[in-house]
């Protein structure tokens, strides 16, 4: 079974009522559904977490940085501030994938830089939930890639 970890970073626990005219109604418990059974459709078993800790997202990224078929990881807010976050993404050894809900692009000037997106090998933005079901699905074909 491929297992494919997500993680998601602070204030992502109040999802549905946290500017929900930028980051939609749909509480995470509902998203983390719909990526477990998106996954599950694809033969993947999905393990969602979600921290506003900077070093339980650290300590996740370490637990699971050569153990898995991908990650995929929202860091939120700390996209714009952690290199901590960076260069523990530096030393995972599995694909990552870097997710947010909304266009960054499209937001305040501070929200234009990700410092950790360095450590992904792509970044989503601004598809809402379909960027964690895009990269699922990104995650598990290059899974299935290397198997041949
Ligand atoms: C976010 C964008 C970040 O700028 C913000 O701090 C978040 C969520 C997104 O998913 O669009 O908390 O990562």
């Amino acid at each position: 079974m491929k297992h494919i970890i997500v993680i998601h970073g602070p204030n992502l626990d109040l999802l549905g009522e946290r500017q929900p005219e930028i980051y939609g109604t749909q509480t995470l418990d509902e998203l983390n559904r719909e990526i477990i059974s998106y996954g599950k459709s694809l033969d993947c078993e999905v393990s969602c977490f979600q921290s506003n800790s900077e070093s339980e997202i650290i300590d996740r990224l370490h637990t699971f940085r050569n153990d898995a078929a991908g990650i995929i990881i929202n860091p939120a807010g700390f996209c714009h501030t952690s290199v901590a976050i960076l260069d523990a993404l530096l030393a995972v050894t599995v694909p990552v994938v870097e997710v947010h809900l909304s266009n960054l692009y499209k937001r305040e000037d501070f929200r234009r830089t990700s410092l950790t997106a360095r450590g992904a090998l792509g970044i989503i933005s601004g598809l809402g939930k379909y960027g964690y079901l895009l990269a699922v699905k990104y995650i598990s074909d290059l899974y299935q890639e290397k198997q041949k």
